[in-house]
């Protein structure tokens, strides 16, 4: 991952490198090697690298020798990453440099700042779920003996990529957010107002190619999703504020702002071939169903101190907003429990203090592991809609898109 741009300015008043274990002291020699090994898995989970401050007192010989551990596991792990990437990639590896081809040639900007921002913006690559998911739920219900999607699915899978890219440079404005993708994030480097301006410019020039496309059954269906995760956004804006989150409120929200979309990516990929409504309805079901336990997993990362998701860990603490793993908590506690852990909630943006408090209650009432289990129910449903199809090289590749969602660290 590429280290955390130099002059970002950090929205918590606090550089970068701080983010996550705020408050660790350097040890006595005795423990260096393990203090270098959890900085730098610390940092790592920031996607920043190993930490470019080592404490003078420390033996260069010993951070030597402590980076070359660093340096081979990070490169086993993304091995092991590649490998089951192209699991899931494989069977439409040329669709994909395709649709990567296709989103340089057609985002791109007239002005030098708006071009720099939007280069930013598109050339650290996220996971791409979204777009995987058009490709290969098109390969799986294209025509007998078509083996890719063809131009609507492409144009499918771009639609979809380029409103969660506008979504996220959104959001991190929303949430205050200093990171993403293991670098600053558009509003950490040019401020928020520019953020905002260059979200919406990503989306103008998405509807822009798809109206000019001609494909208009595929832009209403996508662009439907635009205005549902707006209203998951202000919801749980809403419910933070009020400090009233239900399970009920809780599954609304993500699946407004996350599944929705999700959802949408995999019956477009159905509508771009061709297929039948009933098979558009089962391609949704499924992607709402990965939607769903891909955002109870993201919640999840958001408290796992050894995640590599490239995001500041903690932040929904620290937005005051109550996701799965601290919910399930609060609807095991009596009352007075209760409004004492909301108390505490309420002071995360100013108080590091309470952020690791509760980081430690999810920790210890498995608050982490109650959510797993829902979100692996989300992914048992998206795994039996698969067993509608036939068995084929598309249907495998799904199957192993739901055991990524669920085994994923970053
Ligand atoms: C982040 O989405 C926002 C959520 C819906 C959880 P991704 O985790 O898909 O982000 P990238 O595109 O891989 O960076
Ligand atoms: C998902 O929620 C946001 C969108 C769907 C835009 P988060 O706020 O949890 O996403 P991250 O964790 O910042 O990627
Ligand atoms: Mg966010
Ligand atoms: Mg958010
Ligand atoms: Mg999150």
């Amino acid at each position: 991952m590429s280290g955390m741009a130099r002059g970002a300015v950090s929205l918590h008043g606090k550089h970068p490198f701080q983010c996550g274990r705020r408050n660790a002291q350097p040890p006595g020699n005795r423990n260096i090697i393990f203090y270098i090994l959890v900085h730098s898995a610390a940092a790592d989970n920031q996607g920043v690298g190993a930490p470019q401050h080592i404490p003078a007192h420390i033996n260069p010989g010993l951070v030597f020798l402590g980076n070359a551990v660093i340096q081979k596991q990070r490169q086993i792990q993304e091995r092991a990453d590649r490998g089951k990437a192209r699991l899931i990639s494989k069977t439409v590896e040329g669709d994909l440099e395709a649709f990567e081809q296709f989103i340089r040639q057609k985002f791109t900007a007239d002005g030098t700042l708006l071009s720099e921002m939007l280069d930013y913006a598109l050339s650290a690559r996220g996971k791409g779920i979204r777009p995987m998911t058009v490709l290969l739920s098109a390969a799986l219900n294209a025509p007998a003996g078509q083996r890719s999607g063809g131009l609507r699915a492409l144009l499918a899978a771009t639609l979809v990529e380029m409103i969660h890219v506008a979504s996220l440079i959104h959001d991190d404005v929303i949430d205050e957010s200093d990171m993403r993708r293991g670098r600053a994030s558009v509003n950490a480097r040019w401020q928020s107002r520019n953020a905002v301006v260059v979200g919406d410019y990503i989306l103008a020039k998405n509807m822009d190619l798809g109206l000019k496309s001609g494909q208009f059954d595929l832009v209403t269906h996508v662009c439907g999703a635009i205005a549902t995760l707006c209203e998951g956004e202000i919801l749980q804006n809403d419910k933070a504020n009020r400090q009233e989150m239900t399970r009920a409120s809780y599954l609304d929200i993500i699946y407004k702002k996350t599944a929705c979309l999700i959802g949408v990516s995999a019956s477009a990929g159905a509508l771009a071939v061709g297929a039948s409504r009933e098979k558009q309805a089962l391609m949704r079901k499924f992607g709402e169903s990965i939607g769903m336990a891909f955002q109870i997993q993201d919640d999840i990362l958001d408290y796992t101190r050894t995640a590599r998701t490239g995001k500041p860990s903690n932040n929904d603490l620290r937005e005051h907003k109550v996701t799965l793993p601290l919910l399930t908590v609060l609807e095991s506690v009596g009352e007075e429990r209760r409004r004492e852990l909301l108390a505490r909630l309420a002071r995360c943006h100013e108080e590091d203090e309470s952020v690791e408090y509760l980081q430690h209650i999810v920790e210890n009432e498995g608050g982490m592991e109650k959510a797993a289990r829902v979100m692996q129910e989300y992914l048992t449903r998206a795994m039996s809609v698969l067993s509608e199809y036939e068995p084929s090289e598309y249907r495998d590749a799904l199957a192993n898109l739901c055991v990524y969602v669920g085994e994923r660290d970053r």
